[in-house]
């Protein structure tokens, strides 16, 4: 009798902990969707062929919907005339791109699949797609979010890390999120790919001092002292559409574009897993792999929780 009841308490803590650990599961899709993977890497691989760029975008908005009340596609919301969304937030506003790719994808796989693969996923599978599509590392994506029926503006404001920020700021950000320093380091090494707006790093090129002056001096050439908020500048200058390394050996030459960068590398306590990332991308890949899955499983809505949207931009 003692070892029945032994028994049946060891299988109530089994499946407590299961319910708690395994909300997200790999095979989610695999009888539901058997062919939603491969319709969306197809339409990233199409993107990213078509315009390199895409790629980072595309992993950027995984990143903003996550840090926002979790990955629950709520970034992809559209403002209406009673709802406002995330998207002219500030760190969004006139910045995030990619809607419209997002909506391909989601049509296409509303096409083979009705109603059953969330936004929030496909931003998720995408997000892996793109690094992969333009030379970076792979990872399996736990699949199973539902969509929120909800969008936070204010939210938006206050939890996505701002390119002013220090890193004891930085590091704040991402323990807020349950990612530890380790994830925060390589995450930001998301910046190997992409462009930012003169607005984001003006201060850093007129008025810092731990900045390469010769890259101080061209940036300057297209991101004016005052006007040109809006023109472009690569994040990684070296290899701008290639996901590697490359990001990390800019900062030990003080050649971060943004000041969020270069905090990473400023004598401080980030310096020696930079210098690690900059000689050993084996080390980078995995873990940015492992650090991606992590930011992946930020409160996601499971079981009945939320919906699957058949647009992305609305609710049901
Ligand atoms: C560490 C804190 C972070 C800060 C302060 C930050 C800030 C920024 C800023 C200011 C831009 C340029 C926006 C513009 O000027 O329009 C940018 C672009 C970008 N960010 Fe971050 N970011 C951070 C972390 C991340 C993470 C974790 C990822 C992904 C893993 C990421 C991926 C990107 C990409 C790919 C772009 C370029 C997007 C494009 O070209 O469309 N960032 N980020
Ligand atoms: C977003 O950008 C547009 C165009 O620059 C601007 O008119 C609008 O005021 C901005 N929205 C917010 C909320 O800042
Ligand atoms: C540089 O810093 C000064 C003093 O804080 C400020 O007035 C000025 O606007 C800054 N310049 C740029 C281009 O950000």
């Amino acid at each position: 009798m003692a070892s029945l009841y032994a028994f049946l308490y060891t299988l109530v803590l089994v499946c407590i902990a299961a319910v708690a650990s395994a909300q997200l599961s790999s095979t989610f899709y695999d009888t539901s969707c058997p062919h939603a993977l491969s319709t969306i890497k197809y339409a990233v691989r199409a993107a990213v062929a078509k315009e390199r760029r895409m790629g980072a975008s595309l992993l950027r908005l995984h990143f903003h919907d996550c840090f926002v009340n979790g990955c629950d596609g709520s970034v992809l919301l559209d403002d209406t005339a009673t709802f406002t969304g995330e998207k002219t937030a500030a760190p969004n506003n006139n910045s995030l791109r990619g809607f419209d790719v997002i909506d391909t994808i989601k049509s296409q796989v509303e096409s083979v699949c009705k109603q059953v693969v969330s936004c929030a996923d496909i931003l998720a599978v995408a997000a892996r797609d793109s690094v992969v599509a333009l030379g970076g590392p792979s990872w399996t994506v736990q699949l199973g979010r539902r969509d929120a029926t909800t969008a936070s503006f204010d939210s938006a404001n206050s939890d996505i890390p701002k390119p002013t920020s220090d890193l004891s700021t930085l590091l704040t950000d991402f323990s807020n999120k349950g990612l530890s320093t380790t994830d925060m380091i390589a995450l930001s090494g998301g910046h190997t790919i992409g462009q930012a707006r003169c607005t984001s790093f003006r201060d850093r090129i007129y008025n810092e001092t731990n900045i390469a002056s010769s890259l101080a001096t061209s940036l300057q050439a297209n991101c004016p002292s005052s006007g040109g908020d809006d023109n472009l500048s690569p994040l990684d200058a070296s290899t701008p559409s290639t996901f590697d390394n490359y990001y990390y050996k800019n900062l030990v030459n003080k050649k971060g574009l943004l000041h969020s960068d270069q905090q990473l590398y400023n004598g401080g306590s980030a310096d020696s897993q930079v210098t690690t990332y900059s000689t050993n991308m084996a080390q980078f890949y995995s873990d940015f792999a492992a650090a991606m899955v992590n930011m992946g499983n930020i409160s996601p809505l499971t079981g009945s929780s939320g919906e699957i949207r058949t647009n992305c931009r609305k609710t049901n």
